[in-house]
């Protein structure tokens, strides 16, 4: 992928697709910023070399123009974080863009309305693609967490604008998840949690060929006890997906990958915050109980396997860390990976929206080594995919 250099970017108007799809409440008051603080150091260089950016999202899944998923709530915080008056657009393509654009000084930055407002933004409509090109000399991608969509604004733009380089929140995804995870710093953990096997299938196989040591969690385990003929009570389980566990156990074997699952549980007797728990061995989970969090003896466990690791890769929570409940489990992994981290100059990698939310609400986001700001991105590229909005880069 080409990346940012020194080329001379001085009164050059550049095309920056950023993922700025933050959330907002029911006040369109930002409730996480994370995304748009990320895009700020490529936006930041730019603007530094003289070039004037033309800065395009994507909010939500609006259908057609929509105020509700308008990026003009974004305005004050951009502003405040570039330093700048950001001019915003009410559209992202035609006359009012282009003269807006025609008139942004060196330094200066143009945020265009919501791509999707245009339902050719998502069928990546050439001629589309070709209009939101046409205001800028060349483009930047980095829009990480919309890289596995193939979307005129990440995708067909590239066919328009050259060069199309990667921005520095891209390449930091790609040095991570791709490049770390390719060639890791032995030995090397994966933790996959989350509460379906089903979703983390590709993930999982993907990733037994690559670590030396497997920690599953969450609420897929009970779809593996099951399947190793563990009373599992009325803990979730994926029926059809019996078999599938029992291969992947069978598969990590094979490969030599020390696959570990938690010893014991925190069992409920019923799904809420209040329910009652207790502990339970791994192997017998009561009737009429149910798993939501793994235990303290499994944390140990976990634990001093990682204190033995040199990088590690985390994609989904041990329990449901929404209820205070349970979790410990959670809480326990994020604590593990900032002390190693900070202490020992472990690779920690946080892919994933449900790991990455348990480290923000622990307070620990600065303490990792990368925490990805894509969640389908993220996973897409675990599973060994190649995104569409990268690919486009390479060819260009
Ligand atoms: C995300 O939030 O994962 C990205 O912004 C992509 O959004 P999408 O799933 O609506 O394409």
């Amino acid at each position: 992928v080409g990346t940012l250099g020194e080329a001379d970017l001085r009164g050059k108007k550049v095309f920056v697709r950023a993922d700025l799809n933050v959330p907002l409440d029911d006040a369109q008051n930002i409730t996480d910023d994370t995304r748009i603080r990320a895009s700020v150091p490529t936006i930041k260089f730019l603007l530094e070399k003289g070039a004037k950016v033309v800065l395009a999202s994507h909010l939500g899944r609006p259908k057609g123009v929509t105020p509700k998923y308008s990026l003009k709530p974004l305005v004050p915080r951009l502003s405040e974080l570039l330093g700048i008056d950001v001019v915003m657009a009410n559209d992202c393509i035609g006359e009012e863009v282009e003269k807006l654009a025609a008139a942004l000084p060196e330094g200066g930055v143009l945020l265009l309305e919501n791509v999707r407002f245009y339902k050719e933004e998502e069928k990546n409509d050439p001629e589309f693609a070709k209009k939101l090109a046409s205001v800028a000399d060349l483009y930047v991608n980095d829009a990480f967490g919309t890289a596995h969509r193939a979307h005129a604004s990440t995708e067909g733009v590239t066919k328009f604008l050259k060069p199309a380089v990667a921005g520095f929140l891209m390449q930091k995804e790609l040095d991570y998840l791709v490049g770390a995870v390719a060639n890791p710093k032995k030995p090397f953990a994966a933790i996959v949690g989350g509460s379906k096997v089903s979703t983390k299938i590709g993930v999982i196989e993907s990733l037994l060929a690559k670590v030396d040591i497997l920690i599953l969690g969450g609420g897929m385990i009970y779809t593996f006890y099951k399947a190793q003929g563990y009373a599992v009570g009325k803990s979730l389980v994926e029926e059809d997906k019996l078999e599938l566990a029992t291969s992947l156990i069978e598969k990590a074997k094979a490969k030599g990958v020390s696959l570990l699952l938690p010893t014991d549980i925190i069992v409920a007797d019923k799904f809420a915050p209040d329910a009652e728990s207790k502990i339970v061995p791994a192997t017998a989970i009561p009737d009429d109980w149910m798993g939501l969090d793994v235990g303290p003896d499994a944390i140990k466990t976990f634990n001093d396997v990682l204190d033995t690791t040199q990088t590690i890769i985390w994609n989904g929570p041990m329990g449901v860390f929404e209820f205070e409940k349970f979790a410990a489990g959670t809480e326990a992994i994020a604590k593990k990976l900032a002390e190693l981290t900070t202490s020992k100059g472990v690779t920690t990698i946080i892919g994933g929206g449900d790991s990455v939310a348990a480290v923000e609400k622990a307070g620990l986001a600065d303490k990792m080594s990368h925490i990805s700001t894509g969640g389908g991105a993220s996973l897409e590229l675990l599973e060994g995919k190649t995104l569409p909005g990268v690919l486009a880069l390479d060819e260009a």
